[in-house]
């Protein structure tokens, strides 16, 4: 969102089984509610055709709709817009006071007073933060992922807001990408159950309620794909992998009821998501039948001539429009031609038609007729906003997000009455930085820091800084500008390290470096930050370095070097609590990597569920598939993550019952202190008529055991598990052999197998 301008508060601041797993509601209304139905139907026969281009179009925030009224330029043209009824939608309005001022132009001014869906990215968060969205799905635990995002909701509905561009359920592989930080991983099947966990914490059970709002599965589709992970770039996939990894979120969305979709700024194999109609009105709205509708990305629209797809802006509107994508988000295309494309037969009113349907039947939904002003009450604003309740929920979300790497010899957890601990990195005494990227609406320096969190938990510590992680000014529209010479400081911690019996790192990624518009070529420690780790390491090896980061980061110095490593991603509001109960046993660490840190950045894109190539193995041969220069593997697995404790797996069985196979196994906790095991269910197909990845995850259970006892865990894999979509786009389950694995991470697992 390059020339975006968010204002700040108060200111708009072979089928054998033929079964497949597509959403099938092709036959419903528009609402499931035939009252909304009949409602609608009646207000789009009022409408003008200039009315119904309006609801498709959406403006940013442009003016402090409490002040005086905007006397020319721009936002005068908007501000006559929005009286005239031609604005259906706006972003990045809010604040109850702000929304309602809005919203009274919309329904007092404009002829039919259909009021606007205001809309926001609240992402991880509103004001009260969670993890980031990254790290959060490193918890595997649904329940807290549903939690954190009803949390998020009841803030952002006090604040006005009634629809969220949120869950991205964007699949990618590529670490270099920087909004990573934003999704779930690299793994479908986990993607799509912590994407669905998302839209119901968001939905919740009654959309119409005044701590509920809309949600959106973005980006349709492909954008996760982005060629070496620099962001907008060109996405060419081949349709196994459409169908397989980057469709199957979006359909689980469907089933989920999401109320809308945000296609995105890519091409898909040539032609620009927005102006795909295979893509949205083909498959999205035809054969999966979705009733909700779609918005466009940021200016997406217009970009369509960037990418050389469209001529100019009105063969934009023309391409888009006809090509399913429902609403425009800023770049002026519909509010501008599509009156006239209509007049001279290019689009259809009846298409115009179905977009309007789609958008009032859920502002319906929403109970914006019944009240446009539900969300504008400053009171429950006020009470809401970082609500204790919300700062434990987000701490319960913080303590489960976060990931142990390495613990030789058991350095962790600390102890608390070691006498001399030292505190080494910039990071530790930041209160921004672990907000994370994707917080509009958040405050700067609202993070509990690390050093703060030790405070709280009556630890001692002596702290030297060591560097900077940046320099400069730092903030959501402003490139962030990496230390990398002054290491003046170094000499101080250098001391310090060598004087105390344990040193607790405290070092990463800034923040803002990760988030849309931030690609990385290399995923070290940013700047001088390896070399003090190295310097430090040199006076007191006795370090444990806590991690905070946006993406996977590749670095093999630090485990090869380091006893302990614990990864915080950057988990929020409450970091530096969560992160000081972790170090000190108060938790014990039970995340496992939604996605997989590589060695080097060159083997990016890097996942679990690869195919096993012609030539996977060669020993020391030339001839096989391999780097001559860096091992295949990674440095940490997909669904990797160590605890305190330990668990032990034993007795893998499977079986086929009938149309499904029943597989269990027993994990002991074997260590000392109880503990979290998420037990992950993996499914080769050895041999099939579209090759298959070398292992998928298709089922895990998080469960927690004390000291010495086991539990029997239990899957059961149906033909949804079981089976694939061919190149044809069908979902397809082959006979054959699978073979069958669970363990604790992708790597670690117990192998048996069925013949199907
Ligand atoms: C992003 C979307 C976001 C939108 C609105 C775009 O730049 O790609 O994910 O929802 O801006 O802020």
């Amino acid at each position: 969102m390059n020339f975006k301008s968010l204002i700040n508060v108060g200111l708009i601041a072979t089928t054998l089984l033929g079964v497949g797993c597509t959403s099938s509601a092709n036959n419903r209304g528009y609402s499931k509610d035939a009252e909304i139905n009949t409602k609608v139907e009646m207000l789009l026969s009022k409408m003008t055709l200039e009315e119904k281009v309006g609801q498709m179009n959406q403006y940013n925030g442009f003016y402090d709709a409490t002040g005086p009224a905007p006397s020319d330029g721009d936002a005068k043209n908007k501000y006559e817009h929005l009286r005239n009824g031609w604005v259906g939608s706006m972003l990045n309005v809010r604040g109850a006071k702000e929304v309602r001022a809005m919203q009274k132009m919309a329904v007092e001014e404009s002829r039919l007073g259909i009021p606007m869906i205001f809309g926001l990215d609240v992402i991880h968060g509103h004001k009260t933060l969670a993890p980031i969205s990254l790290g959060e799905s490193a918890s595997w635990d649904l329940e807290a992922i549903k939690k954190s995002a009803q949390v998020a909701a009841t803030e952002a509905a006090a604040e006005g807001i009634n629809w969220t561009f949120a869950p991205m359920v964007d699949i990618s592989r590529d670490a270099r990408w920087g909004r990573v930080m934003e999704g779930a991983g690299e793994d479908t099947y986990l993607g799509s159950k912590i994407g669905v966990a998302r839209i119901q914490g968001f939905q919740g059970d009654d959309l119409s309620a005044n701590n509920t709002i809309a949600a959106c599965a973005k980006h349709f589709a492909g954008y996760g794909f982005a060629e070496a992970g620099r962001d907008y770039n060109t996405v060419d996939v081949g349709t196994s992998t459409l169908y397989n990894v980057i469709f199957p979120p979006f359909q689980a969305a469907l089933d989920a009821d999401v109320k809308t979709v945000m296609n995105s700024f890519n091409i898909l194999n040539g032609v620009p998501a927005t102006g795909n109609k295979w893509l949205q009105r083909d498959l999205l709205k035809g054969k999966w039948g979705f009733n909700g509708f779609v918005i466009s990305d940021w200016g997406s629209c217009m970009e369509m001539m960037a990418h050389g797809f469209a001529a100019d802006l009105k063969e934009a509107a023309e391409l888009a429009a006809n090509a399913g994508s429902d609403m425009d988000m800023e770049s002026y295309a519909y509010v501008k031609h599509l009156s006239t494309l209509v007049k001279e037969g290019k689009v259809n009113e009846a298409d115009i038609d179905d977009a309007v349907r789609r958008i009032l039947t859920v502002k319906y939904e929403l109970g914006l007729f019944d009240d446009p002003y539900k969300y504008c009450d400053e009171q429950r604003e006020q009470e809401l906003i970082y609500h204790e309740d919300h700062k434990a929920a987000v701490l319960d979300m913080a303590l489960k997000s976060v990931v142990l790497l390495k613990n030789d010899k058991q350095v962790l957890p600390l102890d608390k009455s070691q006498k001399k601990i030292a505190v080494i990195g910039a990071l530790a005494n930041d209160k921004t930085s672990p907000l994370g990227s994707w917080r509009v609406a958040s405050d700067d320096n609202t993070a509990v820091s690390v050093l703060e969190g030790l405070k709280n938990h009556n630890i001692k510590y002596t702290y030297a800084k060591g560097a900077d992680v940046s320099v400069g000014d730092v903030g959501f529209q402003i490139p962030v500008t990496i230390n990398n010479t002054d290491k003046s400081e170094f000499a101080e911690a250098i001391a310090l390290a060598r004087k105390s019996e344990v040193v607790v790192m405290v070092l990463g990624e800034h923040g803002y470096q990760s988030g849309e518009g931030r690609s990385r070529t290399n995923i070290g420690l940013p700047g001088v930050q390896q070399e003090l780790l190295e310097e430090v390491y040199k006076v007191n090896q006795n370090i444990v370095l806590v991690l905070m980061n946006g993406r996977p980061l590749a670095l093999p110095w630090a485990d090869a070097h380091i006893p302990a490593i614990l990864e915080t991603w950057q988990l929020g509001t409450e970091s530096g609590n969560a992160i000081a109960k972790t170090l000190f046993g108060d938790n014990n660490p039970s995340g496992k990597l939604p996605m997989t840190f590589p060695r080097n950045v060159a083997q990016c894109p890097i996942y679990y569920n690869h195919y096993n190539t012609g030539r996977p193995t060669g020993g020391n041969g030339v001839f096989w598939s391999h780097y001559i220069d860096e091992s295949n593997d990674p440095l940490y697995p997909f669904g990797f993550g160590l605890s305190y404790t330990s668990f032990e797996y034993s007795n893998l069985k499977a079986k086929v019952d009938g149309d499904v196979v029943k597989v269990s196994i027993t994990v002991k906790n074997t260590g000392k202190v109880a503990g979290q095991e998420v037990a992950q269910l993996y499914i080769h197909d050895k041999a099939a008529s579209v090759a298959r990845p070398i292992k998928e995850l298709k089922g895990f259970e998080k469960f927690e055991l004390a000291p010495n006892d086991s539990k029997l865990v239990e899957f059961e894999l149906t033909s949804k598990e079981l089976g694939f979509y061919n190149n044809e786009g069908e979902f397809v389950v082959e006979a054959g052999d699978f073979d069958i694995m669970v363990g604790t991470d992708s790597q670690n697992v117990s192998i048996t197998s069925v013949t199907l």
